[in-house]
């Protein structure tokens, strides 16, 4: 497979820095061709300015996620989010006509997006560290589940141009990582990578395929009737 790490920290010692060269090694070892955008090295431009158009550095991203088959996400879970550097990623790659503003609009569809787009096809995963504990992100923990915390990446930036979605790779409380813990932690990161082709992707709903009432886009009345949350746009939600 050609797999893609989309990576975000500044410090080459850190534990991100780590855990991304174990995956590129690991990858590699498995006969998988892999390119890393190293957008700190990269000292990639954050900001879209106004009237913006896709320069070089654009559509060398645009290339690499075409490229890819799989694209891994990595980053520090920085104030519930991905650092800003990586949204300065998303918001300057993801132009129009490439990450949204694809397909025609009529009644029974609302363009390409939601599984389908520019990117349908592909997988996506995000790797993430977090210093707070899992309970902390647990359904009653008090930072709210991690699912919910993720849902405007995985759904908003992976799923919107149309990647199915894996299941997290999770670390938390960073700060308690020894050396005994970081090769647990890598292992459980290498059999990840392992089955990045067989595992099952988060059953997101698609836009265009009868759940959803259009132009509303609202999640049609006799489905999880009485219903709402975020969880409600994932299939198995009983
Ligand atoms: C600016 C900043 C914001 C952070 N925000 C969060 C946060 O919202 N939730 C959390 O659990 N940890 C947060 N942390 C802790 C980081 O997630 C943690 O330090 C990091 O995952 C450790 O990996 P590293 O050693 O590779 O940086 C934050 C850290 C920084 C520096």
């Amino acid at each position: 497979m050609n797999i893609l790490i989309v990576y975000a920290h500044p410090d080459p010692q850190s534990l991100n820095s780590a855990l991304k060269d174990y995956a590129v090694q690991h990858l590699q070892a498995a006969g998988h061709a892999v390119q890393v955008s190293d957008l700190y090295a990269m000292r990639w431009k954050p900001t879209l300015e106004a009237g913006e158009t896709a320069g070089p550095d654009v559509l060398r991203e645009q290339e690499k996620l075409l490229w890819a088959d799989t694209v891994i996400f990595q980053f520090p879970l920085w104030w519930f989010s991905m650092p800003a550097i990586m949204k300065g990623w998303v918001e300057r790659v993801y132009t129009y006509g490439f990450g949204y503003g694809v397909g025609e609009h009529s009644d029974q569809r609302w363009g390409n997006r939601y599984g389908e787009g520019t990117l349908a096809g592909k997988r996506a995963m995000l790797m993430v560290t977090a210093g707070g504990w899992e309970p902390h992100y647990s359904l009653r923990g008090i930072n709210g589940p991690m699912e919910d915390v993720l849902f405007p990446i995985q759904h908003g930036m992976l799923y919107y141009p149309g990647m199915e979605v894996l299941p997290p790779f999770l670390i938390y409380r960073t700060s308690r990582m020894d050396e005994g813990r970081f090769d647990q932690v890598s292992e459980a990161l290498g059999q990840r990578l392992d089955t990045l082709e067989s595992t099952a992707p988060i059953p997101f709903r698609r836009q265009n395929h009868g759940d959803y009432d259009i132009p509303a886009l609202t999640l049609k009345e006799h489905i999880l009737p009485g219903r709402s949350g975020l969880e409600i746009h994932v299939q198995s939600a009983a």
